[in-house]
Protein backbone atom coordinates (compact mmCIF):
# COMPACT_ATOMS: atom_id res chain seq x y z
CA UNK A 1 0.00 0.00 0.00
CA UNK A 2 1.14 3.57 -0.75
CA UNK A 3 2.41 5.29 2.05
CA UNK A 4 1.23 8.95 3.05
CA UNK A 5 4.48 10.16 1.40
CA UNK A 6 4.16 8.42 -1.48
CA UNK A 7 0.52 9.46 -2.21
CA UNK A 8 1.32 12.97 -1.91
CA UNK A 9 4.26 12.62 -4.71
CA UNK A 10 1.64 11.25 -6.86
CA UNK A 11 -0.98 13.97 -6.36
CA UNK A 12 1.31 16.17 -6.80
CA UNK A 13 2.79 14.97 -9.74
CA UNK A 14 -0.72 14.03 -11.05
CA UNK A 15 -1.72 17.60 -10.74
CA UNK A 16 1.51 19.07 -12.03
CA UNK A 17 0.86 16.88 -15.42
CA UNK A 18 -2.17 18.63 -15.88
CA UNK A 19 -4.80 16.02 -15.58
CA UNK A 20 -7.07 17.19 -12.81
CA UNK A 21 -7.32 19.85 -10.57
CA UNK A 22 -6.47 18.88 -6.97
CA UNK A 23 -10.19 20.19 -6.25
CA UNK A 24 -11.28 17.78 -8.63
CA UNK A 25 -9.10 14.73 -7.23
CA UNK A 26 -10.62 16.07 -3.95
CA UNK A 27 -13.85 15.39 -4.51
CA UNK A 28 -13.29 12.03 -6.75
CA UNK A 29 -11.32 10.83 -4.13
CA UNK A 30 -14.42 11.98 -1.60
CA UNK A 31 -11.90 14.08 0.67
CA UNK A 32 -12.90 17.03 2.28
CA UNK A 33 -10.81 20.47 1.71
CA UNK A 34 -9.41 20.40 5.10
CA UNK A 35 -8.11 16.79 4.11
CA UNK A 36 -6.63 17.71 0.98
CA UNK A 37 -4.82 20.32 2.54
CA UNK A 38 -3.61 17.89 5.97
CA UNK A 39 -2.48 15.63 3.05
CA UNK A 40 -0.47 18.49 1.60
CA UNK A 41 1.40 19.09 4.87
CA UNK A 42 1.83 15.26 5.42
CA UNK A 43 -0.59 15.80 8.77
CA UNK A 44 -3.40 13.73 7.08
CA UNK A 45 -2.98 10.29 8.43
CA UNK A 46 -5.84 8.74 5.81
CA UNK A 47 -7.79 5.35 5.86
CA UNK A 48 -6.94 2.36 3.61
CA UNK A 49 -10.05 2.95 2.55
CA UNK A 50 -9.33 6.86 1.48
CA UNK A 51 -6.15 5.87 0.27
CA UNK A 52 -7.56 3.44 -2.32
CA UNK A 53 -10.13 5.75 -3.59
CA UNK A 54 -6.75 8.44 -3.73
CA UNK A 55 -5.29 5.69 -5.68
CA UNK A 56 -7.95 5.39 -7.74
CA UNK A 57 -8.99 9.02 -8.34
CA UNK A 58 -5.26 9.50 -9.82
CA UNK A 59 -5.07 6.91 -11.78
CA UNK A 60 -8.23 7.22 -13.65
CA UNK A 61 -10.04 10.65 -12.82
CA UNK A 62 -10.38 13.06 -15.64
CA UNK A 63 -12.32 15.43 -13.03
CA UNK A 64 -11.61 19.00 -13.60
CA UNK A 65 -13.69 20.80 -10.87
CA UNK A 66 -13.19 24.34 -11.78
CA UNK A 67 -15.18 26.96 -9.87
CA UNK A 68 -16.56 29.10 -12.60
CA UNK A 69 -17.97 31.76 -10.39
CA UNK A 70 -14.01 33.00 -9.58
CA UNK A 71 -13.25 36.76 -8.76
CA UNK A 72 -10.71 36.04 -10.75
CA UNK A 73 -12.14 35.66 -14.60
CA UNK A 74 -10.91 38.45 -16.63
CA UNK A 75 -8.65 39.43 -14.35
CA UNK A 76 -4.47 39.84 -15.65
CA UNK A 77 -1.83 39.00 -13.17
CA UNK A 78 1.52 40.33 -14.32
CA UNK A 79 3.52 37.27 -12.01
CA UNK A 80 7.03 38.22 -11.47
CA UNK A 81 9.05 35.10 -11.02
CA UNK A 82 12.19 35.93 -8.21
CA UNK A 83 15.21 33.52 -8.00
CA UNK A 84 13.83 31.01 -5.00
CA UNK A 85 13.54 27.53 -5.15
CA UNK A 86 10.10 27.38 -5.05
CA UNK A 87 10.03 28.95 -8.74
CA UNK A 88 8.56 25.30 -9.78
CA UNK A 89 5.74 25.93 -8.19
CA UNK A 90 4.55 29.02 -10.54
CA UNK A 91 3.95 26.56 -13.30
CA UNK A 92 0.90 24.63 -11.35
CA UNK A 93 0.06 28.76 -10.09
CA UNK A 94 -0.45 29.86 -13.67
CA UNK A 95 -2.56 27.20 -15.02
CA UNK A 96 -4.95 27.54 -11.94
CA UNK A 97 -5.04 30.91 -12.98
CA UNK A 98 -5.44 30.34 -16.37
CA UNK A 99 -8.19 27.49 -15.13
CA UNK A 100 -10.36 30.41 -13.61
CA UNK A 101 -10.15 32.51 -16.33
CA UNK A 102 -7.23 34.50 -15.83
CA UNK A 103 -4.70 36.14 -18.12
CA UNK A 104 -0.96 35.87 -16.28
CA UNK A 105 1.66 37.19 -18.15
CA UNK A 106 5.45 36.44 -16.62
CA UNK A 107 8.23 38.99 -15.92
CA UNK A 108 11.20 36.53 -14.71
CA UNK A 109 14.30 37.56 -13.14
CA UNK A 110 17.60 36.76 -14.17
CA UNK A 111 18.12 34.60 -10.63
CA UNK A 112 14.34 33.24 -11.40
CA UNK A 113 15.48 31.67 -14.57
CA UNK A 114 18.48 29.36 -13.03
CA UNK A 115 14.85 27.93 -11.32
CA UNK A 116 12.47 27.90 -14.40
CA UNK A 117 12.81 27.85 -17.53
CA UNK A 118 11.41 31.10 -19.52
CA UNK A 119 10.40 28.35 -22.20
CA UNK A 120 7.89 26.50 -19.43
CA UNK A 121 6.24 29.52 -18.10
CA UNK A 122 5.74 30.74 -22.28
CA UNK A 123 4.18 27.29 -22.17
CA UNK A 124 2.00 27.33 -19.22
CA UNK A 125 1.26 31.25 -19.45
CA UNK A 126 0.43 30.91 -23.29
CA UNK A 127 2.47 34.49 -23.19
CA UNK A 128 5.69 35.78 -24.04
CA UNK A 129 7.86 35.91 -20.93
CA UNK A 130 9.38 39.38 -20.16
CA UNK A 131 13.15 38.93 -18.97
CA UNK A 132 15.25 41.93 -20.08
CA UNK A 133 14.82 45.72 -19.28
CA UNK A 134 16.47 46.73 -22.40
CA UNK A 135 15.16 44.72 -24.99
CA UNK A 136 14.57 47.06 -27.60
CA UNK A 137 11.83 44.71 -29.06
CA UNK A 138 9.96 44.58 -26.00
CA UNK A 139 10.51 48.12 -25.83
CA UNK A 140 9.07 49.19 -29.03
CA UNK A 141 6.20 46.43 -28.96
CA UNK A 142 4.63 47.41 -25.38
CA UNK A 143 7.80 49.23 -23.11
CA UNK A 144 8.59 48.58 -19.38
CA UNK A 145 5.47 51.10 -17.99
CA UNK A 146 3.00 49.55 -19.80
CA UNK A 147 3.90 46.21 -19.13
CA UNK A 148 3.77 47.29 -15.28
CA UNK A 149 0.46 48.82 -15.60
CA UNK A 150 -1.60 46.51 -17.96
CA UNK A 151 -2.26 44.27 -15.14
CA UNK A 152 -5.09 44.44 -12.32
CA UNK A 153 -2.38 42.59 -9.90
CA UNK A 154 1.35 42.27 -10.13
CA UNK A 155 2.31 39.16 -7.92
CA UNK A 156 5.66 38.66 -6.98
CA UNK A 157 6.12 34.76 -6.37
CA UNK A 158 8.40 33.40 -5.20
CA UNK A 159 9.14 37.01 -3.29
CA UNK A 160 13.22 36.41 -2.36
CA UNK A 161 14.64 38.02 0.13
CA UNK A 162 16.91 39.87 -2.40
CA UNK A 163 13.66 41.42 -3.96
CA UNK A 164 12.00 42.23 -1.12
CA UNK A 165 14.96 44.62 -0.25
CA UNK A 166 14.91 45.89 -2.93
CA UNK A 167 11.27 46.95 -3.43
CA UNK A 168 11.68 48.29 -0.22
CA UNK A 169 14.38 50.71 -0.70
CA UNK A 170 12.72 51.60 -4.59
CA UNK A 171 15.42 50.31 -6.54
CA UNK A 172 15.08 49.56 -10.23
CA UNK A 173 17.93 48.09 -11.72
CA UNK A 174 16.31 45.08 -13.57
CA UNK A 175 12.89 44.42 -15.57
CA UNK A 176 11.21 42.92 -12.23
CA UNK A 177 11.81 45.79 -9.72
CA UNK A 178 11.33 48.70 -12.31
CA UNK A 179 7.86 47.15 -13.09
CA UNK A 180 7.26 47.02 -9.61
CA UNK A 181 8.13 50.84 -9.42
CA UNK A 182 6.03 51.98 -12.15
CA UNK A 183 3.14 49.97 -11.27
CA UNK A 184 -0.14 52.14 -10.61
CA UNK A 185 -1.67 48.57 -9.62
CA UNK A 186 -1.73 46.97 -6.32
CA UNK A 187 1.14 44.55 -5.49
CA UNK A 188 0.51 40.84 -3.85
CA UNK A 189 3.73 39.13 -2.65
CA UNK A 190 4.46 35.65 -2.00
CA UNK A 191 7.79 35.24 0.27
CA UNK A 192 9.88 32.49 0.00
CA UNK A 193 13.12 31.87 1.61
CA UNK A 194 15.35 29.93 5.06
CA UNK A 195 13.85 30.68 7.74
CA UNK A 196 16.71 32.36 8.98
CA UNK A 197 16.46 34.61 6.51
CA UNK A 198 12.72 35.34 6.50
CA UNK A 199 13.47 36.43 10.56
CA UNK A 200 16.27 38.38 9.51
CA UNK A 201 15.84 41.66 11.07
CA UNK A 202 16.51 43.23 7.74
CA UNK A 203 13.90 41.11 6.03
CA UNK A 204 11.29 42.05 8.65
CA UNK A 205 12.16 45.44 8.14
CA UNK A 206 11.98 45.11 4.25
CA UNK A 207 8.03 43.13 4.42
CA UNK A 208 6.63 45.64 7.47
CA UNK A 209 7.84 48.74 4.67
CA UNK A 210 5.65 47.52 1.79
CA UNK A 211 2.82 46.07 3.93
CA UNK A 212 2.71 49.77 5.27
CA UNK A 213 2.94 51.04 1.99
CA UNK A 214 -0.32 48.78 0.86
CA UNK A 215 1.28 45.83 -0.13
CA UNK A 216 -0.22 42.76 0.61
CA UNK A 217 1.21 39.64 1.32
CA UNK A 218 0.63 35.62 1.09
CA UNK A 219 2.77 33.59 3.11
CA UNK A 220 5.24 32.33 4.08
CA UNK A 221 3.69 29.17 6.13
CA UNK A 222 5.64 27.11 8.23
CA UNK A 223 7.34 23.61 6.73
CA UNK A 224 9.76 21.04 5.99
CA UNK A 225 12.39 23.43 3.64
CA UNK A 226 13.79 22.81 0.30
CA UNK A 227 17.24 22.32 2.41
CA UNK A 228 17.63 18.88 4.37
CA UNK A 229 16.95 18.93 7.91
CA UNK A 230 15.40 22.55 7.50
CA UNK A 231 12.07 23.33 9.16
CA UNK A 232 10.57 26.56 10.26
CA UNK A 233 8.70 29.66 8.65
CA UNK A 234 9.79 30.54 4.96
CA UNK A 235 8.10 27.92 2.48
CA UNK A 236 6.16 29.67 -0.64
CA UNK A 237 2.60 29.50 0.60
CA UNK A 238 1.42 26.51 -1.51
CA UNK A 239 -0.30 27.53 -5.05
CA UNK A 240 -4.41 27.05 -3.66
CA UNK A 241 -3.41 29.74 -0.60
CA UNK A 242 -2.25 31.79 -3.37
CA UNK A 243 -5.43 31.57 -5.41
CA UNK A 244 -7.56 31.69 -2.15
CA UNK A 245 -5.56 35.34 -1.59
CA UNK A 246 -6.44 36.34 -4.66
CA UNK A 247 -10.07 35.73 -4.94
CA UNK A 248 -10.49 37.41 -1.44
CA UNK A 249 -8.42 40.33 -2.71
CA UNK A 250 -10.49 40.65 -6.06
CA UNK A 251 -13.32 38.72 -4.38
CA UNK A 252 -13.50 40.92 -1.58
CA UNK A 253 -14.16 43.24 -3.77
CA UNK A 254 -17.35 42.37 -4.67
CA UNK A 255 -19.12 44.47 -1.71
CA UNK A 256 -18.65 47.44 -3.38
CA UNK A 257 -18.22 45.82 -7.15
CA UNK A 258 -20.35 48.09 -10.00
CA UNK A 259 -19.84 51.34 -7.68
CA UNK A 260 -18.38 54.59 -8.23
CA UNK A 261 -16.55 56.24 -5.44
CA UNK A 262 -15.53 59.51 -5.46
CA UNK A 263 -12.37 60.88 -2.40
CA UNK A 264 -11.12 64.09 -2.08
CA UNK A 265 -8.07 64.81 -0.45
CA UNK A 266 -5.27 66.23 1.37
CA UNK A 267 -5.21 70.24 1.28
CA UNK A 268 -6.10 72.43 -1.01
CA UNK A 269 -3.69 75.46 -1.65
CA UNK A 270 -4.63 78.72 -2.96
CA UNK A 271 -2.40 81.48 -4.93
CA UNK A 272 -1.62 84.84 -3.21
CA UNK A 273 0.92 85.39 -5.90
CA UNK A 274 3.10 82.97 -8.01
CA UNK A 275 5.26 81.96 -5.24
CA UNK A 276 3.05 82.37 -1.91
CA UNK A 277 -0.41 80.49 -1.11
CA UNK A 278 -2.64 79.93 1.82
CA UNK A 279 -2.89 76.45 2.72
CA UNK A 280 -3.83 73.68 5.49
CA UNK A 281 -1.59 71.17 7.45
CA UNK A 282 -3.75 68.27 5.43
CA UNK A 283 -1.05 65.66 5.16
CA UNK A 284 -3.83 63.76 2.68
CA UNK A 285 -3.22 60.57 4.79
CA UNK A 286 -6.68 59.88 5.82
CA UNK A 287 -8.23 60.65 2.55
CA UNK A 288 -5.51 58.84 0.62
CA UNK A 289 -6.35 55.57 2.98
CA UNK A 290 -10.02 55.33 2.37
CA UNK A 291 -9.88 56.11 -1.73
CA UNK A 292 -7.13 52.83 -1.15
CA UNK A 293 -9.92 51.00 1.17
CA UNK A 294 -12.92 51.30 -1.29
CA UNK A 295 -10.72 50.58 -3.70
CA UNK A 296 -9.85 46.93 -2.41
CA UNK A 297 -13.86 46.51 -1.54
CA UNK A 298 -14.06 46.82 -5.78
CA UNK A 299 -15.61 50.06 -6.36
CA UNK A 300 -14.21 51.94 -9.19
CA UNK A 301 -12.51 55.16 -7.39
CA UNK A 302 -11.76 57.90 -8.51
CA UNK A 303 -9.60 60.32 -5.82
CA UNK A 304 -8.91 64.26 -6.31
CA UNK A 305 -6.16 65.38 -4.32
CA UNK A 306 -4.36 68.38 -3.44
CA UNK A 307 -0.47 68.31 -2.86
CA UNK A 308 0.68 65.40 -0.74
CA UNK A 309 3.45 63.79 -0.22
CA UNK A 310 1.22 60.45 -0.58
CA UNK A 311 1.65 57.95 -3.04
CA UNK A 312 -1.52 57.21 -4.95
CA UNK A 313 -3.26 54.52 -3.87
CA UNK A 314 -2.97 50.98 -5.78
CA UNK A 315 -6.12 50.34 -8.24
CA UNK A 316 -7.31 54.28 -7.96
CA UNK A 317 -7.42 56.98 -10.67
CA UNK A 318 -5.87 59.97 -9.01
CA UNK A 319 -6.36 63.86 -10.39
CA UNK A 320 -3.85 66.22 -8.65
CA UNK A 321 -5.20 69.31 -8.22
CA UNK A 322 -4.33 72.62 -6.35
CA UNK A 323 -7.27 75.19 -5.56
CA UNK A 324 -10.32 74.62 -4.26
CA UNK A 325 -12.08 75.40 -7.59
CA UNK A 326 -9.48 73.25 -9.66
CA UNK A 327 -11.20 70.34 -6.84
CA UNK A 328 -14.74 71.14 -7.44
CA UNK A 329 -13.89 71.36 -11.33
CA UNK A 330 -12.46 67.93 -10.85
CA UNK A 331 -15.02 66.45 -9.01
CA UNK A 332 -17.87 67.55 -11.33
CA UNK A 333 -15.50 66.04 -14.41
CA UNK A 334 -15.57 62.78 -12.72
CA UNK A 335 -19.28 62.28 -13.63
CA UNK A 336 -21.60 60.64 -11.57
CA UNK A 337 -20.78 58.70 -8.06
CA UNK A 338 -22.09 56.24 -6.19
CA UNK A 339 -20.31 57.42 -3.26
CA UNK A 340 -18.45 60.33 -2.49
CA UNK A 341 -15.94 61.04 0.29
CA UNK A 342 -15.08 64.71 0.80
CA UNK A 343 -11.71 64.28 3.22
CA UNK A 344 -9.73 66.58 2.12
CA UNK A 345 -9.16 70.03 4.24
CA UNK A 346 -10.26 72.58 1.56
CA UNK A 347 -9.11 76.39 2.34
CA UNK A 348 -12.47 78.47 3.33
CA UNK A 349 -11.33 81.64 1.44
CA UNK A 350 -9.19 82.47 -1.49
CA UNK A 351 -7.68 85.52 -2.26
CA UNK A 352 -9.69 87.93 -4.16
CA UNK A 353 -7.39 88.71 -6.80
CA UNK A 354 -4.09 86.69 -6.87
CA UNK A 355 -0.95 89.01 -7.90
CA UNK A 356 0.35 87.50 -11.05
CA UNK A 357 3.84 88.30 -10.59
CA UNK A 358 5.40 88.48 -7.17
CA UNK A 359 4.39 90.54 -4.56
CA UNK A 360 7.81 93.09 -3.70
CA UNK A 361 8.64 94.19 -0.72
CA UNK A 362 8.51 97.70 -2.00
CA UNK A 363 5.46 97.08 -3.12
CA UNK A 364 4.16 96.53 0.70
CA UNK A 365 3.01 99.34 3.06
CA UNK A 366 3.49 98.95 6.52
CA UNK A 367 1.07 96.31 6.80
CA UNK A 368 -0.80 94.35 3.68
CA UNK A 369 -4.31 93.74 3.38
CA UNK A 370 -5.15 90.37 1.55
CA UNK A 371 -9.02 90.31 0.47
CA UNK A 372 -10.57 86.86 1.22
CA UNK A 373 -13.58 85.72 -0.78
CA UNK A 374 -15.09 82.51 0.02
CA UNK A 375 -14.34 79.21 -1.63
CA UNK A 376 -16.84 77.22 -3.43
CA UNK A 377 -18.67 74.53 -0.89
CA UNK A 378 -17.48 71.61 -2.57
CA UNK A 379 -19.25 69.20 -0.06
CA UNK A 380 -22.68 71.20 -0.20
CA UNK A 381 -22.15 71.45 -3.66
CA UNK A 382 -22.03 67.62 -4.33
CA UNK A 383 -24.74 66.49 -1.52
CA UNK A 384 -27.10 69.01 -3.21
CA UNK A 385 -30.43 67.01 -4.25
CA UNK A 386 -31.16 65.88 -7.43
CA UNK A 387 -31.23 62.96 -10.24
CA UNK A 388 -27.76 62.62 -10.24
CA UNK A 389 -27.10 62.86 -6.38
CA UNK A 390 -24.56 60.47 -5.18
CA UNK A 391 -26.60 57.56 -2.72
CA UNK A 392 -24.01 58.26 -0.16
CA UNK A 393 -21.91 61.60 0.59
CA UNK A 394 -20.17 61.69 3.65
CA UNK A 395 -18.21 64.50 4.84
CA UNK A 396 -15.27 65.34 7.11
CA UNK A 397 -15.59 68.08 10.17
CA UNK A 398 -12.04 69.04 11.50
CA UNK A 399 -12.81 70.98 14.75
CA UNK A 400 -10.79 72.37 17.56
CA UNK A 401 -13.60 72.48 19.81
CA UNK A 402 -17.23 71.09 20.58
CA UNK A 403 -16.61 68.54 18.09
CA UNK A 404 -19.98 66.26 18.05
CA UNK A 405 -22.20 69.44 17.83
CA UNK A 406 -20.47 71.34 15.40
CA UNK A 407 -20.42 67.69 13.49
CA UNK A 408 -24.41 67.90 13.87
CA UNK A 409 -24.53 71.30 12.63
CA UNK A 410 -22.82 70.95 9.78
CA UNK A 411 -24.02 67.47 8.44
CA UNK A 412 -27.35 69.70 8.57
CA UNK A 413 -26.25 72.69 7.10
CA UNK A 414 -24.34 70.49 3.86
CA UNK A 415 -27.01 68.31 3.23
CA UNK A 416 -24.45 65.30 3.50
CA UNK A 417 -25.64 62.03 5.04
CA UNK A 418 -22.87 61.49 7.46
CA UNK A 419 -20.14 63.63 8.89
CA UNK A 420 -16.48 61.94 10.17
CA UNK A 421 -15.74 64.23 13.03
CA UNK A 422 -12.47 64.28 14.12
CA UNK A 423 -10.76 66.39 17.21
CA UNK A 424 -7.94 68.47 15.02
CA UNK A 425 -6.90 70.97 18.13
CA UNK A 426 -3.01 71.32 18.97
CA UNK A 427 -1.74 68.36 20.74
CA UNK A 428 -4.33 65.62 18.74
CA UNK A 429 -1.56 65.05 16.20
CA UNK A 430 -4.79 64.13 13.94
CA UNK A 431 -3.12 66.30 11.43
CA UNK A 432 0.03 65.18 9.74
CA UNK A 433 -0.45 62.03 12.51
CA UNK A 434 -0.65 58.44 11.52
CA UNK A 435 -4.23 57.53 13.74
CA UNK A 436 -7.25 59.10 14.07
CA UNK A 437 -10.06 59.67 16.67
CA UNK A 438 -13.56 59.99 14.97
CA UNK A 439 -17.02 60.18 15.80
CA UNK A 440 -19.35 58.81 12.79
CA UNK A 441 -22.43 61.19 13.16
CA UNK A 442 -25.40 59.94 10.74
CA UNK A 443 -29.27 61.43 10.68
CA UNK A 444 -29.99 59.22 13.16
CA UNK A 445 -26.72 58.59 15.89
CA UNK A 446 -23.84 59.41 16.43
CA UNK A 447 -21.04 56.10 16.89
CA UNK A 448 -18.17 56.88 18.85
CA UNK A 449 -14.52 55.33 17.55
CA UNK A 450 -12.10 54.45 19.22
CA UNK A 451 -8.80 55.45 18.56
CA UNK A 452 -7.51 53.56 15.08
CA UNK A 453 -4.79 54.07 12.49
CA UNK A 454 -6.11 56.00 9.88
CA UNK A 455 -5.98 52.94 7.16
CA UNK A 456 -8.06 51.09 10.02
CA UNK A 457 -10.82 54.17 10.30
CA UNK A 458 -10.27 53.99 6.38
CA UNK A 459 -10.97 50.13 6.48
CA UNK A 460 -13.83 50.58 8.78
CA UNK A 461 -15.74 53.32 7.47
CA UNK A 462 -14.86 51.40 3.93
CA UNK A 463 -17.33 48.52 5.60
CA UNK A 464 -20.04 51.03 7.03
CA UNK A 465 -20.08 52.66 3.50
CA UNK A 466 -20.47 48.94 2.02
CA UNK A 467 -23.25 48.10 4.79
CA UNK A 468 -25.13 51.45 3.97
CA UNK A 469 -25.42 50.57 0.32
CA UNK A 470 -25.88 46.63 0.40
CA UNK A 471 -28.98 45.73 -1.73
CA UNK A 472 -29.62 48.98 -2.55
CA UNK A 473 -29.96 49.01 -6.38
C1 LIG B 1 19.90 26.87 -4.87
C2 LIG B 1 19.49 28.25 -4.46
C3 LIG B 1 18.27 28.44 -3.89
C4 LIG B 1 17.86 29.71 -3.48
N1 LIG B 1 16.63 29.86 -2.92
C5 LIG B 1 16.28 31.06 -2.46
C6 LIG B 1 15.02 31.23 -1.85
O1 LIG B 1 14.21 30.31 -1.72
N2 LIG B 1 14.69 32.45 -1.37
C7 LIG B 1 15.55 33.51 -1.49
O2 LIG B 1 15.20 34.59 -1.00
N3 LIG B 1 16.72 33.38 -2.09
C8 LIG B 1 17.12 32.19 -2.59
N4 LIG B 1 18.33 32.05 -3.20
C9 LIG B 1 19.17 33.24 -3.38
C10 LIG B 1 18.65 34.09 -4.55
O3 LIG B 1 18.61 33.31 -5.74
C11 LIG B 1 19.56 35.29 -4.74
O4 LIG B 1 19.44 36.14 -3.63
C12 LIG B 1 19.27 36.06 -6.01
O5 LIG B 1 20.11 37.18 -6.07
C13 LIG B 1 17.82 36.51 -6.06
O6 LIG B 1 17.63 37.33 -7.19
P1 LIG B 1 16.18 37.89 -7.57
O7 LIG B 1 15.57 38.40 -6.33
O8 LIG B 1 16.48 38.97 -8.57
O9 LIG B 1 15.43 36.81 -8.24
C14 LIG B 1 18.73 30.81 -3.65
C15 LIG B 1 19.98 30.59 -4.24
C16 LIG B 1 20.35 29.35 -4.64
C17 LIG B 1 21.70 29.16 -5.28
Amino acid sequence: MATVKDTIHRVRAYVAAGHASKSGLAVSAGLTANALRGLESAEWNPTAETLSKLEAAISGSTVVDVPQDTALAGKRILLIVAGGIAAYKCLELIRRLRERGAAVRCVLTEAGARFVTPLSLAAISGDKVYQDLFSLTDESEIGHIRLARDADLVLVAPATADILARMAAGIANDLATTALLATDQPVMVAPAMNPRMWEHAATQSNIAALEGRGVSRVGPAAGEMAEADAWGVGRMAEPADILAALEAFFGAGGRLRGRRALVTSGPTIEAIDPVRYIANRSSGKQGHAIAAALARLGADTTLVSGPTEQPDPPGVAVVNIESARDMLAACEAAGPSDIVVCAAAVVDWRVAEAAPRKLKKKDRKQSQTLELVENPDILATLSRAGPGRPRLVVGFAAETESVIDNAIAKRAAKGCDWIVANDVSAGTGTFGGDSNTVHLVSAEEVEDWPTLAKEEVAERLALCIADALEGAP
